[in-house]
C-alpha cells in the first residue's frame, strides 16, 4: 500500500496582527509565494489546520480560509479525510501546458485523474472585464449534482403538476430564512414570491403597480432592466441623477413629486457602486411612506460584501409596508439557472401578484426550485457564498493592485468594499472613442458608464468586473488596457 506523504512543519511564516491585510490574506500570500518558489513541492501535504493554528497563534477559521481560497485557485487540493496537498499540476503550470492530447480509448483506466470535460460547442468564455458574472469555475458542481440526483430519486413524492404558481413553498420558506438572517428582511415565506429572474421580478411590479403614463423614479445611471421593463410598458422614466452616497432625492422630490414607484438599487448602485446612506434611506423609506409611493429595492449582489458586516436591506427598516425587495440567484449561483425572488410587504399583496404571474409563465420551472431548496436546505448555499465572497475579495484586491500601479496615471479607480466591478474615471488625456475601439480589437470586454445612463450624462468612466476571471486573466486584460490607453492618448 502506497505510504501516505508525511505532514511537513512551515518554518518562516510570519503574520502581522493588525497589519494592513487579514491575516488569513496574509497567510494566503505566504503560503502561495512558498508553493510557487517550491519551497512546497506538488504532493506535499500541508498542516492540519488545527495544528497549524496552533503554531501561529491565530483562530483555525483563519487557517481554513486561507487554504480554501488556494484550494479555489488550484494550488491546494483536499482530500476527504486525509487532509490538504500541494496540487499535482499547479494553476501556473497549467497556463504554460501544451494543448491536451484526447488519450486513447486503451490508455483508459479507472485510476486516472479526473479531467474537466472539453467546452462544448456553443459555449461561450466570457472576456475580461465582463461585469455581473460570477466564477463558474468554481460552482460546486459535483455537489449540485448529487443534489440534483437525490431530488430526481424521489421525483415522483413532489407535485409534479401545476405548482402554486408562486413558488415551491418549502423554497419561499428556505429563501425567507435566508434573507431574515443574512439581509434582515422582514418576512415570512407567504410574502414571497419565486420568480423566473430578476427581470421577471420587474415584469411582474410593472404588470402588478404601474399603469401606462405613471411616473418612476429611476437612478441615473441606472440598471437597463429596468429601464426596458419600465419603459416598454408605458411607463415615465424619471431619471435622477446618482450622488456620492446614492440616488439624489431632494432632485427627484423637486422633480417628480408624484412618481408611482422609486426603483433603487441601494446596498451597491447598479452601475456606479455607491452605497445609499442612512440618511438617504431614512429619508426615502419617509417619502413613501408620506406620498404612498412604492420602492422596489433590487439587492442583486449584496451578498458580495468584503469588509465589515453586511449591509441591512432598506426592507428591513420599512414600517409602513412600502418596500417591495428583489433579490437573485444569478450572481451567486449562475445566471443561467433563472430563478430569483420577490418580497412583497404582506401575503395579500403576495397573491395580488398571482395573477401575473400566471399570465407570464405559469410557475417557475419544478426541478430547479427543488434543486435549489436542497442546496439551500442542505447547507450548500451559505457555504458556497462564503467561498465566493473570499475569492472575490482576493479578485478585487488584485485588480486594485494592478490597475493602480500600471495605469494610476490614467485612471482614477474608485474603491468600494462590495460588488462584483470596480469602476474607473479615465483621464481627460485618453481619447474615449479610440480607447473603446482598441479594447474591442483586443477582445477585452469593457462596459462604459455612459451605456447606463438615461439622460444624465457623465464624464468617461469604465466597469471592469472582476469575478469571473483568474489571476492569469485579470493581469494579461490589465497588460491590454494599458496597452489601448498607449494606443488612445491625445497627442
Ligand atoms: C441591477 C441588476 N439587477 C438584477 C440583475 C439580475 O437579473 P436576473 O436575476 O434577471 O439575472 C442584474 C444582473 O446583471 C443587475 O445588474
Amino acid at each position: 500500500m502506497a505510504k501516505e506523504p508525511l505532514e511537513i512543519q512551515l518554518a518562516g511564516i510570519r503574520l502581522v496582527k493588525k497589519g494592513a491585510l487579514p491575516l488569513y490574506q496574509q497567510l494566503y500570500g505566504q503560503l502561495r509565494g512558498m508553493i510557487v518558489r517550491q519551497q512546497l513541492r506538488p504532493g506535499e501535504r500541508l498542516p492540519a489546520s488545527r495544528s497549524l493554528s496552533q503554531s501561529l497563534g491565530v483562530s483555525r477559521i483563519i487557517v481554513n480560509q486561507a487554504y480554501e481560497l488556494l484550494v479555489m485557485e488550484g494550488y491546494l487540493v483536499g482530500k476527504t479525510g486525509s487532509g490538504t496537498f500541494v496540487a499535482a499540476v499547479l494553476p501556473d503550470q497549467l497556463l504554460h501546458a501544451a494543448p491536451a492530447v484526447n488519450p486513447s480509448p486503451a490508455a483508459g483506466n479507472k485510476q486516472e485523474p479526473l479531467r474537466l470535460p472539453a467546452k462544448p460547442a456553443g459555449a461561450t468564455a466570457v472576456q475580461p472585464f465582463l461585469i455581473g458574472t460570477p466564477s463558474l469555475d468554481f460552482f460546486p458542481y459535483k455537489i449540485w449534482q448529487q443534489v440534483g440526483n437525490r431530488v430526481l430519486k424521489e421525483l415522483r413524492q413532489f407535485n409534479l403538476g401545476y405548482e402554486d404558481t408562486l413558488g415551491y413553498f418549502p423554497l419561499r420558506k428556505a429563501i425567507a430564512a435566508y434573507l431574515r438572517l443574512s439581509r434582515a428582511v422582514h418576512c415570512e415565506a407567504e410574502q414571497v414570491v419565486v420568480v423566473t429572474g430578476s427581470q421577471q421580478g420587474l415584469n411582474l411590479v410593472t404588470a402588478s403597480l404601474l399603469q401606462q403614463g405613471d411616473k418612476v423614479w429611476m437612478e441615473d445611471p441606472g440598471f437597463p432592466g429596468a429601464r426596458d421593463a419600465f419603459g416598454g410598458a408605458g411607463v415615465q422614466l424619471c431619471a435622477v441623477p446618482v450622488e456620492k452616497d446614492g440616488l439624489d432625492l431632494a432632485y427627484a422630490r423637486r422633480h417628480f413629486s408624484d412618481a408611482k414607484l422609486a426603483y433603487v438599487t441601494p446596498s451597491h448602485q447598479f452601475p456606479l457602486g455607491c452605497t445609499l446612506s442612512q440618511a438617504k434611506r431614512k429619508a426615502l423609506l419617509s417619502w413613501a411612506a408620506k406620498s404612498g409611493m412604492w420602492i422596489l429595492e433590487d439587492d442583486y449582489d449584496s451578498e458580495f460584501r468584503y469588509e465589515g458586516s453586511p449591509l441591512a436591506s432598506l426592507q428591513g427598516q420599512d414600517e409602513h409596508g412600502k418596500v417591495i425587495y428583489s433579490g437573485t440567484f444569478s450572481k451567486v449561483l449562475f445566471p443561467g439557472l433563472r430563478l430569483a425572488y420577490l418580497v412583497l410587504p404582506s401575503p395579500a399583496m403576495a397573491d395580488r401578484f398571482r395573477q401575473a404571474k400566471n399570465l407570464l409563465d405559469r410557475q417557475s420551472p419544478i426541478m430547479e426550485q427543488l434543486m435549489v431548496c436542497r442546496f439551500m436546505e442542505e447547507g450548500h448555499f451559505l457555504r458556497h457564498i462564503r467561498k465566493m465572497r473570499l475569492l472575490y475579495a482576493e479578485r478585487q484586491q488584485l485588480l486594485v493592485q494592478l490597475v493602480q500601479a500600471q495605469l494610476g496615471d490614467y485612471f482614477r479607480l474608485v474603491l468600494s468594499p462590495s460588488g462584483m466591478h470596480l469602476v474607473c474615471w479615465l483621464s481627460d488625456r485618453i481619447d474615449a472613442t479610440r480607447f473603446a475601439q482598441e479594447a474591442r480589437a483586443l477582445q477585452l470586454d469593457i462596459s462604459f458608464i455612459n451605456e447606463y445612463s438615461l439622460q444624465h450624462t457623465l464624464p468617461p468612466a469604465i466597469a471592469l468586473g472582476f469575478t469571473a476571471f483568474s489571476r492569469y486573466r485579470l493581469k494579461t486584460g490589465v497588460e491590454k488596457l494599458a496597452l489601448c490607453v498607449q494606443r488612445s492618448l491625445l497627442a
